[in-house]
């Protein structure tokens, strides 16, 4: 569970070499609370760092042949802000909040230290039916996370629904460019032969 008296100064500025996009968020409250959020959800995990995450969509599911779990975070996050900046220069009608979308797209996968972590994989998998498989998904995890470090709902929001979850409720603008950003992501992946082929998710439903 989260635990606030383990972040370091330390983390934190790992979380910002990791994460340099977060440099780009105007405002500097939720510049800073973007990493306390990672900063908090790794010093609550057994990784030391965003890279040592599996480089997956889901544990097992869609693993990059290489690169880590920052080339996911970045590459979702670099891809949100081009489809708004290219969309907005066709279309100057369209009003995102860049900052709820650069901070929405870095926290999407916040989640994924718990839901990744191997102690609770080990946890889980020993007895699927005592707390679940996982007990918390990631995405309902990140709300867990952002909320604690007093992100506002919008940013939460992205880490609530951006994936499936998502398909509940409406998404809000920034996290509708989240959520085909994130998707983009693992589908252009997957047909430029940059995943495992035992861990492309269509596969293994077909199996
Ligand atoms: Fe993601």
């Amino acid at each position: 569970m989260l635990d606030p008296g383990a972040v370091t100064d330390e983390l934190r500025a790992r979380v910002r070499a990791e994460l340099p996009e977060v440099e780009e968020i105007r405002d500097p409250a939720l510049r800073e609370r973007v990493v306390e959020a990672w900063a908090l959800a790794l010093a609550s995990s057994s990784f030391g760092a965003i890279a040592e995450i599996e480089p997956s969509g889901n544990p097992g599911v869609n693993t990059l042949r290489r690169g880590s779990q920052t080339d996911h975070i970045r590459g979702v996050t670099r891809m949100a802000l081009a489809l708004a900046e290219q969309l907005q220069a066709q279309l100057p009608d369209l009003e995102v909040d860049r900052d709820v979308l650069i901070a929405g797209a870095l926290c999407h996968d916040i989640g994924k230290p718990w839901e990744c972590d191997p102690e609770n994989r080990r946890r889980w998998e020993a007895d699927p039916r005592a707390a679940g498989l996982p007990s918390i998904r990631h995405p309902a995890y990140g709300v867990h996370v952002c909320l604690s470090v007093g992100l506002p709902e919008e940013v939460a929001h992205c880490a609530a629904a951006h994936s499936g979850e998502g398909e509940l409720l409406v998404r809000s603008l920034e996290n509708t460019i989240i959520h085909h950003a994130d998707y983009a992501f693992w589908a252009i992946a997957r047909a430029g032969d940059l995943l495992v082929p035992e861990s492309v998710a269509e596969l293994k439903v077909r199996h």
